[in-house]
């Protein structure tokens, strides 16, 4: 295969990149996502204080552009993201009764995933929610105001509002299989697969440093899958885009039966959040770098 789309679809996996709506305008932007890239992440516009910036009143022209651009072009999505503590406004943040969180978060899931019904392959429904350094959930308005059970809450509407859709938790600092975080989210999806709680996926963001993943990181993916979900890498960059770490990473993926696919946090180094550290496949021209080439081989 020629591409990164068709060579991940020649085991059955996809591969992916976060899109900000503002760059389709830009034809070498979108004719790279077009020719190599079959599922797209919304880099921000399906965040809560996009879609829902004032209680009730839904914005969905922004993330609805993407998606149409992904129908066009054989595209999948994944959703990104419902219930985060980040990059929610302050409207939600500020709300101190739990019924009133509780209906506000249901009403949020649902709304946003019966607008896109059909339409999206996997949702982050839960984002970033255990603390670093521990096995507990960090302190966010969701856990302050309604406790531990928010994660399990917001699965099972999810599970409701669209049941076609794969259901994932999606978290950074989860790659190293000895790190307390990794261990609190496993006893999190164990005791959610134990009791019947609607979880279908594990994403792992893996946003590395300059040495890339973490020895352990196939065991962690492989561990996961064993509990019975799929395991996806969502937000992959690498400082400096190091062709050994990318090539051990697409190898973690691709060793692991249930990896079912990678995605990208943007296309060219001047598309990255993380400014500076040129941590992706394509360079601010949007020629192919060596680590596209590392990709290409492991795919
Ligand atoms: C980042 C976006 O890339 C930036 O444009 C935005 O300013 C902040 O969020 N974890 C996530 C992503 O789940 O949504 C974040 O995306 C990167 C970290």
């Amino acid at each position: 295969a020629t591409t990164l789309g068709a060579a991940a679809a020649g085991s059955g996996r996809y591969f992916g990149t976060a899109v900000s709506l503002s760059k389709l305008g830009d034809s070498t932007y979108s004719t790279i996502l077009d020719r190599e890239f079959n599922m797209i992440t919304a880099e921000n516009e399906m965040k809560w204080d996009t879609i829902e910036p004032s209680r009730g009143s839904f914005n969905f022209a922004p993330a609805d552009s993407i998606v149409s651009h992904a129908s066009a072009h054989g595209q999948r999505m994944r959703g990104h993201t419902l219930v985060w503590h980040s990059q929610l406004p302050s409207w939600v943040s500020s709300i101190t009764d739990a019924d009133t969180l509780r209906s506000v978060m249901n009403n949020h899931i649902t709304t946003a995933m019966t607008h896109y019904k059909g339409k999206i392959y996997a949702w982050d429904v839960v984002n970033e929610a255990f603390a670093d350094g521990s096995t507990q959930l960090r302190s966010s308005v969701f856990e302050n105001v309604l406790g531990n059970g928010f994660v399990e809450e917001a699965f099972r509407t999810a599970r409701n509002a669209d049941p076609s859709a794969t259901l994932c938790y999606n978290d950074y600092n989860i790659e190293n299989w000895f790190d307390a975080k990794t261990q609190g989210v496993y006893s999190m999806v164990k005791d959610f697969k134990s009791r019947g709680v609607p979880i279908d996926c594990v994403g792992f963001q893996s946003h590395f440093g300059t040495s890339g993943p973490p020895a352990s990181f196939q065991t962690t993916l492989s561990n996961f899958a064993a509990l019975g979900v799929d395991v996806q890498i969502t937000e992959l960059d690498i400082a400096e885009a190091s062709t050994t770490a990318y090539t051990d990473t697409v190898r973690a993926c691709l060793n692991v039966a249930r990896c079912t696919g990678i995605t990208v946090w943007g296309i060219r180094d001047s598309d990255s959040w993380r400014t500076g550290e040129n941590p992706l496949l394509f360079d601010n021209s949007g020629n192919k770098k060596p680590a596209y080439g590392a990709v290409l081989t492991a795919l």
